[in-house]
């Protein structure tokens, strides 16, 4: 990396802080192997066919599982679930130390699924593309469980935050002839 190709990775790394972002915890398991991570890069991609995209860091231990799972799910944790974030973001935990004292179970797709967590979107795995030095998955949305749509947690300048009020209403107000 030449140093403006550093430069600019700094740059855009201070300016995504400005940037409250969602967090979500993907899973997958392919037999006894499961793992999870904690992603702030999840989002919708299409609604025909209905399907999500995030993004994984090459480096992270969860990539060579879910590179080649056929399916993973997706959990949107609520703010009095960011320690699960937490946990889930630690580096360097064996697959035993991320499970053994969260209470999951195997759905019938095969993805650990996080019980504390009110929304689950499970998907098969329908392409991957290698981008710089993460991979894009993108999955297709077998399986919505939502028992409740309180907000999600959101991520912000170093933090787990809860969404705010929303803003003043500042549309000009429409002039009426006569
Ligand atoms: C709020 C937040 C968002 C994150 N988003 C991503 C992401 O979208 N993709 C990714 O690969 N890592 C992301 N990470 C980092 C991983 O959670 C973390 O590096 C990973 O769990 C390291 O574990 P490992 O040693 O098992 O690879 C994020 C971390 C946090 C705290």
């Amino acid at each position: 990396m030449n140093v403006s190709k550093q430069d600019n990775a700094e740059s855009l790394k201070e300016a995504m802080r400005q940037l409250p972002f969602p967090v979500a915890i993907a899973t997958a398991a392919i037999g006894k192997e499961k793992r999870g991570i904690t992603i702030g890069s999840f989002t919708s991609l299409s609604l025909s066919p209905p399907l999500i995209s995030f993004n994984i860091d090459h480096e992270a231990q969860i990539h060579p599982l879910i590179s080649r799972a056929t399916h993973y799910a997706v959990h949107l944790p609520q703010p009095e679930q960011s320690s699960l974030c937490d946990h889930f973001a630690i580096s360097g935990q064996t697959s035993e130390e991320q499970f053994e004292d969260v209470d999951y179970f195997r759905s019938s797709y095969g993805s650990p699924i996080l019980r504390a967590i009110p929304t689950i979107i499970q998907c098969r795995s329908y392409e991957k593309v290698k981008a710089g030095d993460h991979t894009i998955m993108i999955g297709e949305v077998v399986e919505v469980e939502q028992r409740n749509s309180r907000p999600s947690v959101l991520y912000y300048d170093r933090s787990y935050r809860s969404i705010g009020p929303s803003v003043p209403d500042k549309k000009p107000k429409v002039k009426r002839a006569g």
